[in-house]
């Protein structure tokens, strides 16, 4: 069967990782969460210090990106995870402080031309199912299918809340709320690569959708495009 690429783009905590696992399962492709490469980055820049609440050394972080390497390794679960110079961070990267300083680090040219590079790399061979916010517009351009998903920006701040509390960390609706609407203003309004629906995706509005309509109504989606290229 011809193999497709699958390009999720959206607002944070809009379910798109979800979807795009759902899919990769089964189509039998590969997933890429690009969100993680950007956490990954932010990790590294709070870790060393470049990144705090009242600066942002974006010059030494891009002398610095030749010193990083990023890959995902499938867990015994069969899940990708992400690995920080051979680290595995995935639970880290997850975190609300990860969270506040990912959409400053992801307006830096050099850090996107960095993991777009990895990104296209990753999809070369088709059969793949990418989500992020420039996968539709800059990373795979010519994807057979382009998703672009949206849901209130109080749903998702919901949703983020509830994961976080599961986790067990400490946090508030607000302060999730906050996080949430603050990353939209950065993602959308970058000038490098801004989040924008993709003239030729099918916008998706999950607010209230359950996630099993959303998986029939994309995998659907999904095989026409598939039978048109057979
Ligand atoms: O999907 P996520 O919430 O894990 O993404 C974290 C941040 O990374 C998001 O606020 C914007 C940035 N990002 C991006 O700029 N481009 C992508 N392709 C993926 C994520």
């Amino acid at each position: 069967m011809a193999k497709i690429t699958i390009a999720i783009d959206g607002y944070s905590s809009t379910g798109k990782s979800t979807v795009a696992k759902q899919l990769a399962d089964w189509l039998e492709y590969v997933y890429v969460d690009t969100g993680a490469m950007y956490r990954a980055i932010a990790l590294f820049a709070l870790r060393k210090g470049f990144i705090s609440e009242v600066s942002f050394a974006s010059d030494i972080l891009v002398e610095e990106l030749s010193k990083i390497t990023l890959e995902f390794k499938k867990n015994s679960d069969g899940k990708a995870e992400i690995y920080l110079n051979d680290e595995n961070i995935e639970k880290q990267i997850r975190s609300m402080e990860v969270s506040e300083f990912v959409s400053p680090v992801a307006t830096i040219s050099e850090v996107r031309k960095k993991l777009v590079e990895q990104q296209q790399k990753m999809g070369e061979g088709k059969g793949v199912v990418m989500d992020g916010r420039d996968i539709g517009t800059v990373v795979f351009p010519s994807a057979e299918l382009k998703i672009f998903m949206t849901a209130s920006s109080k749903t998702r701040a919901m949703r983020r809340f509830t994961e976080l509390q599961q986790r067990g960390d400490m946090v508030t609706f607000e302060e999730v709320f906050k996080n949430v609407e603050e990353r939209d203003h950065i993602d959308t309004t970058r000038e490098d690569s801004p989040l924008r629906k993709a003239l030729d995706a099918i916008e998706i509005d999950n607010s209230e959708m359950n996630i099993e309509d959303q998986f029939h109504t994309i995998l659907q989606l999904a095989k026409d495009r598939i039978a048109r290229r057979i």
